[in-house]
């Protein structure tokens, strides 16, 4: 998630997103790669990427010589994925699904790994205890789940320093995601940002996204996971970065 004010995509009123701001707000950070790598490496099998996005992730894993499954509920994001991967030479198989059960059919996995706080967007416990069934069912004996989680957010509303935008620019148009507000809840967190799209004519749009991440804690997801049958490892630690916060990995064995 980006430090900034965050994560694109997921503000429930559509149905899929324009995936340039999914790259403009989270497809330039990298600090958790190399431990998706290391973790695909030590267990070795196939790798499930659950919430993949355009790629950021499975894309870096099938670069490495991994056999990678993306997820993710977006088939216009898969899309996307299908093209870079294409493009780059790499083969990476797609399913649309909902991340709050799923079927893997025969596929086996020895990773299955849930980056940037994806986990946080499924909405409430049965849909976490949903997803913890469905990657029990997906995962080899004795191999991994992992999860990238956020417990604490900063907060800020209207006062307090205002986080710099996400920029990027694409073929003369010019897009900016500016974080307005990081609120408290009483179960997660609200992140409101706006979205400017300049045309190369300097024509100015604008539109709101909002995200909720729901509040979670190691212990609690080590419970809540332990109930579907998988058992927890070390948590690894993920620093915060210039542009984005610092995570806790949660690692399950299956
Ligand atoms: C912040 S993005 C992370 C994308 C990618 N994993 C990365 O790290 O760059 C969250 C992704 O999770 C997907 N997503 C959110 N809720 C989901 C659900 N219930 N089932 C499947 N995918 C979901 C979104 O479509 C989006 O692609």
């Amino acid at each position: 998630m980006s430090r900034k004010g965050v994560r694109p995509l997921e503000t429930g009123r559509r149905k899929g997103s324009d995936p340039v701001w999914h790259d403009v707000e989270c497809g330039r950070y990298a600090a958790d790669l190399p431990l998706w790598a290391e973790l695909a490496g030590a267990v070795g099998g196939r790798v499930l990427d659950v919430g993949a996005g355009a790629g950021r992730v499975a894309l870096r894993l099938a670069a490495a010589g991994h056999d990678v499954t993306a997820l993710d509920r977006d088939a216009g994001l898969l899309a996307v994925l299908r093209a870079r991967a294409n493009a780059a030479g790499l083969r990476v198989d797609t399913v649309v699904a909902d991340a709050a059960g799923f079927g893997a059919g025969e596929a086996r996995f020895g990773l299955v790994a849930v980056p940037m706080q994806t986990i946080q967007l499924l909405p409430g416990a049965d849909a976490c205890a949903a997803f913890f069934a469905s990657a029990r069912r997906a995962v080899v004996p004795g191999g991994l789940v992992a999860l990238a989680i956020a417990e604490e957010l900063e907060s800020f509303e209207d006062e307090g320093v205002i986080p710099l935008p996400d920029v990027a620019e694409r073929d003369g148009w010019r897009y900016v995601s500016q974080p307005t507000a990081v609120r408290e809840l009483p179960d997660g967190t609200r992140i409101e940002r706006l979205r400017h799209t300049i045309s190369p004519g300097g024509e100015r749009t604008s539109e709101e996204d909002v995200i909720v991440l729901a509040r979670v804690t190691v212990a609690g997801l080590h419970a809540e996971a332990a109930a579907a049958g998988l058992q927890p490892e070390a948590t690894r630690h993920i620093d915060p970065t210039d542009d984005h916060v610092g995570s806790e990995v949660v690692v399950l064995r299956g």
